[in-house]
């Protein structure tokens, strides 16, 4: 893809997620601070090295890949690559926090990360006893990369009792399984597939109804997980980094932001 399609296919992300009012303003925004020689939030600084979860555990979750490689790399026009955002795992400090604060009884659910990546969120998952823990990726190649790091993952604290798998495909068509669920989301996808995605969810749910929590990293399309009918808010809330996430991010950031969802009545 060149430069210039890349640009445009930025743009259309933020129109898609923001409406052209959120368009202009954020390229207004842009235009102020390149005008005053002030830096643009949010553009990622340079590689770090591996990130000190991967060192620890044996594992490659460290780096960030644009939508538009993934694009390339995952090859054809499916609009589900199109609208996908690309991969950076989450912070391990924030993401334990957020768990913790859903509190549940982690033996009644399975925990499906939505967009896995190279697996950095499953992996953490099995801190706790889930009935079972999937992950669901678009990208073949990061699909592979999780696969393998579920073989050299040796975290003393990983529950290998709990049964785990990788699968390659888009989440929009992914058959959830019985039983309650905890789903996970890092931002995967613009609105468009959002919506796919949420009205997938809700098919599921009208037949068979049952408990589905979500919780949601980098909440940019917070107001439609908001107004579906079937999903409670329960909270939105910013999980401070450690020292040693701040330290590898490539973003700056110091916290993650995170919203968390229960399913109420289905109609
Ligand atoms: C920001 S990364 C999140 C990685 C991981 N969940 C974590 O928290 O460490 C988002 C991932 O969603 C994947 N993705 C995007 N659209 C998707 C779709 N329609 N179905 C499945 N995965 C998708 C991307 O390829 C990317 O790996």
């Amino acid at each position: 893809m060149s430069e210039r399609q890349a640009h445009i296919r930025r743009a259309r992300h933020w129109i898609a997620n923001r409406g052209w009012r959120g368009f202009f303003d954020e390229l207004l925004w842009r235009t102020r601070l390149t005008l005053k020689g002030q830096a643009i939030p949010g553009r990622p600084g340079p590689e770090v090295g591996p990130h000190p979860f991967d060192l620890a555990y044996n594992v490659d979750t460290t780096g960030l890949v644009w939508g538009e490689s993934l694009l390339t790399t995952a090859g054809s026009h499916d609009p589900a690559k199109y609208w996908a955002t690309g991969y950076y795992g989450v912070a391990p400090s924030s993401f334990q926090d957020a768990l913790k604060r859903l509190a549940l009884d982690w033996s009644q659910y399975t925990f499906i990360d939505i967009g896995c990546g190279k697996g950095r969120a499953l992996l953490l998952a099995l801190r706790h006893p889930f009935q079972a823990a999937i992950g669901v990726e678009l990208s073949p190649e990061l699909a592979a990369v999780a696969e393998a790091n579920l073989h050299s993952f040796n975290a003393p604290w990983r529950i290998s009792s709990v049964p785990t798998r990788v699968l390659t495909g888009d989440a929009t068509n992914f058959e959830f399984p019985q039983g309650p669920l905890v789903l996970y989301l890092y931002h995967p996808f613009a609105a468009p597939v959002m919506r796919r995605f949420l009205d997938h969810l809700g098919r599921s749910l009208r037949e068979n109804p049952r408990t589905v929590y979500v919780l949601y990293t980098n909440p940019e399309l917070m107001k439609i997980l908001d107004t579906t009918p079937f999903l409670t808010k329960l909270w939105d809330a910013h999980f401070a980094m450690s020292k040693e996430d701040v330290a590898a991010d490539r973003f700056s950031s110091t916290f993650e932001r995170m919203t968390a969802y229960r399913t109420e009545s289905v109609r």
